[in-house]
């Protein structure tokens, strides 16, 4: 048996189509404003990834890119400046952020209702209570997924592997607010095998390539690698050994599985924003 593969690139696509259809609806262009500190060049790709996929939509996007050396009273100047611009409906400043500048203050800064990222604390309280007002990028882009596979979490194994805000933590709380039983493992889960062999839906968000095996696959689980890594060969890999394809009904590729839904997502969240905008300002 080798597993289905799910196909993100094609889900984001339908995904970018609809957002682009309810863009034309609006009464003004939505606006993404990206900010990036400094020039780590998987950042600066990704930043570009975002432009264009804002292009593709119809939404604008206002690309602020800052020296290495920005102060975090000069970043904060601008996300001021930002939330109070009518014009601008989603702010998001890329991570890893330089050490000057410390990622809590600046993600605290933003106003809640722009935070398209869903990092700012209140929005990260309203995913806790199961009122969310964005869901995170990455976690929606994976239940997108399963939903679109007719994979339901409810009442079944959840593992997620790796407990970090952007992604464990918040896919956890999708997980459970769609009634699966959740467990999040970390580096100091002392026999990760045993956890990860009980998961009917398996996550990986660790960034170690080769960390699942396939003796840490229950046959038939559904098996999502949401981590992107650089292999020895220089290719891009994930977190699952391939072997994994042969023990799980689903699996997702790396590129193409994860990554491209993240990436619908936050036009979604883009969208979402401009139309509470909207409401606000009628
Ligand atoms: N860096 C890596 N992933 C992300 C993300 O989802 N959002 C932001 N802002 N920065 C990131």
């Amino acid at each position: 048996m080798s597993a289905i593969m799910m196909d993100g690139k094609a889900l984001a696509a339908s995904v970018k189509r609809d957002v682009k259809e309810k863009v034309l609806t609006l009464t003004r262009q939505p606006t993404l404003a990206v900010i990036l500190v400094g020039d780590n060049p998987a950042s600066s790709i990704y930043v570009r990834y975002k432009a264009s996929d804002c292009a593709e939509c119809g939404i604008r996007c206002l690309d602020y890119r800052l020296r290495a050396d920005t102060s975090e009273t000069e970043v904060l100047a601008l996300v001021g400046e930002l939330n109070r611009r009518d014009d601008v409906d989603g702010i998001l400043i890329q991570l890893p952020l330089p050490p000057q500048i410390r990622e809590q203050v600046v993600q605290e800064a933003i106003n809640p209702g722009k935070d398209v990222d869903a990092f700012h604390p209140e929005n990260v309280g309203r995913i806790m209570q199961f009122a969310p007002r964005f869901l995170p990028c990455t976690p929606a882009g994976v239940m997108a997924l399963l939903r679109r596979y007719g994979i339901d979490p409810a009442g079944r194994e959840c593992v997620v592997v790796g407990r970090s805000n952007i992604v464990g933590k918040p896919m956890a709380l999708l997980l459970l607010q769609a009634h699966g039983t959740v467990t999040v493992c970390h580096t100091r889960t002392p026999d990760l095998a045993s956890v990860c062999r009980r998961a009917d839906i398996l996550i990986s968000a660790a960034g170690l390539p080769g960390l699942i095996r396939s003796d840490m696959v229950r046959r038939g689980a559904a098996v999502v690698d949401v981590a992107i890594n650089r292999g020895v060969d220089g290719k891009l890999c994930g977190d699952v050994d391939a072997a994994v394809a042969d023990k799980a009904s689903y699996l997702t590729p790396v590129p193409g599985g994860v990554g491209p839904m993240t990436r619908a997502m936050l036009l979604v969240n883009t969208l979402r924003a401009a139309q509470m905008q909207q409401l606000l300002t009628r």
